[in-house]
């Protein structure tokens, strides 16, 4: 049989925020998927969050092309990127006695916004055009060179199918569409548009879209196969990988904790009542702060001190009390009462109450919950079972 070729393909707007965290961010990613041997990207408007300048920096690390058939200079129509890239590997199909080239034509394309718009280093501006006039512009050229037709897309669901749609009149059928946008997930039963499968495999890393090729003795696609995988922990970790990625997190740890103090910008002014912290509950509501006590949310700024994210704000948001909102919790020096989840995440803030004490104060119940059982990151949360077991 041979090893099965692997194309590692990234569909846009995969850039952390334009902070400098998010920059260390970028680093590692643009590092990692070299190491892995990425063989493109697509260009999406988080991409070029923090600039052109940056971008070009970004990108001038990496060992794998950026690809974009709608990003272009105005005025002038100059693509910013490369519309295509054509990528070649070697597939053995039904009848053949030895391995022999498979073109692999990879086009992107980002969702056309009028108002996007970036100056560029010879003052001209960055725009994005239709989608489907970028594709009548390059899809003619790249049919020519390619055996298979790939599109990379930073777009929605829908504006993906009409872009398929478009390749499909034009006698030019694309043979994948892969995309990302939010945190939505197609199943493979429902991928295809006519000869052409669409795809989207989530965000947040948190799955791996994968899509299994079989030829025919064409080398033409005879059935392909779907599946985003969540990559869990029964998935091994790669040693050099981890070490990169671990690196960065210590990085972004201290830049975190350097200006998570008071009085930064990230810090809101308090007005009114506010976080007071679990403490405070117990001496009237013993039951219950012995019940929490107990629950893994009384432990959740653990799990991320374990993971080495303690200083992320992404995870702060639902690992401890109050994160960006006003009293909330800021950092372990100087909001340590806040760490955790804790009564007043579901109950609200509840700085006055123990003076008021009024009955029918914080009412919670489901709505409390999903905020952060989310379908991401708690895709088996279900009401009832769930608060079976916090039951207090
Ligand atoms: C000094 C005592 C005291 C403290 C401290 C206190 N509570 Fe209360 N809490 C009360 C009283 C009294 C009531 C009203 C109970 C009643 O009349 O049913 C109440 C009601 C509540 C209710 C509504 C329950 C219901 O059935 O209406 C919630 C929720 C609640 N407290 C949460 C908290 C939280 C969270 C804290 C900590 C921030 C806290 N309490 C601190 C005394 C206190
Ligand atoms: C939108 C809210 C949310 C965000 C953001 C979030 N988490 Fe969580 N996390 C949860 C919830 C909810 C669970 C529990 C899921 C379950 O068991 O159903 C969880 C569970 C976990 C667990 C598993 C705990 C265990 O030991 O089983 C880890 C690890 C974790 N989160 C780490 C992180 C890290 C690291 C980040 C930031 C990159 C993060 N989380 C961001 C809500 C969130
Ligand atoms: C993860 C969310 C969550 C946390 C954390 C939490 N609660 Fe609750 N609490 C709820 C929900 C949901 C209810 C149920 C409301 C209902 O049954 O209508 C509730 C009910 C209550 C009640 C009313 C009980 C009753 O008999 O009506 C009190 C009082 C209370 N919680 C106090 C606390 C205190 C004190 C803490 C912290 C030590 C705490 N809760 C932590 C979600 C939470
Ligand atoms: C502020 C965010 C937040 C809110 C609000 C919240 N949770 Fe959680 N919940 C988490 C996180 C984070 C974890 C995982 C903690 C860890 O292991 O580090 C978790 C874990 C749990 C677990 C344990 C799951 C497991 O696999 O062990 C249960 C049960 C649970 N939550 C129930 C609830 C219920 C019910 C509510 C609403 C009444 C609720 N939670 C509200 C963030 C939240």
């Amino acid at each position: 049989m041979g090893q099965v070729p692997v194309v590692w393909l990234e569909a846009g707007d995969f850039f952390g925020d334009p902070t400098p965290t998010g920059d260390m961010q970028n680093k590692m990613l643009i590092k990692g998927m070299s190491f892995i041997r990425y063989a493109a990207a697509n260009v999406g408007p988080r991409e070029l969050a923090g600039g052109i300048d940056k971008f070009l920096k970004f990108s001038g690390a990496a060992s794998f092309p950026f690809v974009s058939a709608n990003l272009v200079t105005d005025p002038g129509g100059k693509p910013f990127v490369e519309p295509y890239v054509v990528h070649e590997i070697d597939v053995r199909a039904p009848g053949d006695d030895e391995a022999r080239r498979l073109r692999i034509g990879i086009i992107g394309f980002t969702a056309h916004k009028r108002g996007f718009l970036k100056a560029t280093p010879d003052n001209k501006n960055l725009v994005t055009i239709p989608p489907v006039e970028a594709l009548e512009r390059w899809l003619p050229k790249l049919r020519r060179k390619a055996d298979l037709l790939v599109a990379l897309v930073a777009m929605r669901y829908e504006e993906a199918l009409a872009l398929a749609q478009a390749a499909e009149e034009m006698g030019m059928p694309l043979d994948f569409v892969l995309g990302g946008m939010g945190d939505f997930v197609t199943r493979d039963e429902a991928s295809m548009l006519g000869s052409t499968k669409v795809v989207y495999s989530g965000n947040m890393g948190k799955r791996l879209g994968e899509v299994r090729v079989f030829l025919d003795a064409e080398r033409k696609p005879a059935r392909s196969v779907f599946d985003a995988i969540w990559l869990t922990k029964d998935y091994p970790g790669n040693p050099d990988l981890e070490s990169m990625v671990g690196a960065t997190l210590d990085d972004m740890g201290e830049w975190f904790s350097a200006h998570q103090t008071f009085g930064s910008p990230l810090t809101p002014v308090v007005i009114g009542s506010s976080y007071t912290g679990a403490g405070r509950c117990k001496s009237c509501h013993e039951q219950a702060f012995a019940v929490w006590e107990d629950t893994v949310h009384a432990h959740a700024l653990d799990t991320l001190v374990r993971e080495r994210q303690m200083y992320n704000p992404e995870c702060l948001l639902c690992h401890t009390t109050g994160y960006r909102k006003a009293g909330g919790y800021i950092g372990m020096s100087n909001t340590p009462q806040l760490a955790h989840i804790q009564c007043e995440s579901c109950h609200g803030a509840s700085g006055t109450h123990p003076e008021s004490r009024v009955a029918g104060f914080g009412k919670a119940g489901i709505q409390s919950c999903l905020p952060c059982h989310t379908r991401e990151n708690s895709p088996e949360f279900n009401f009832s079972s769930y608060w079976e077991r916090i039951r207090h």
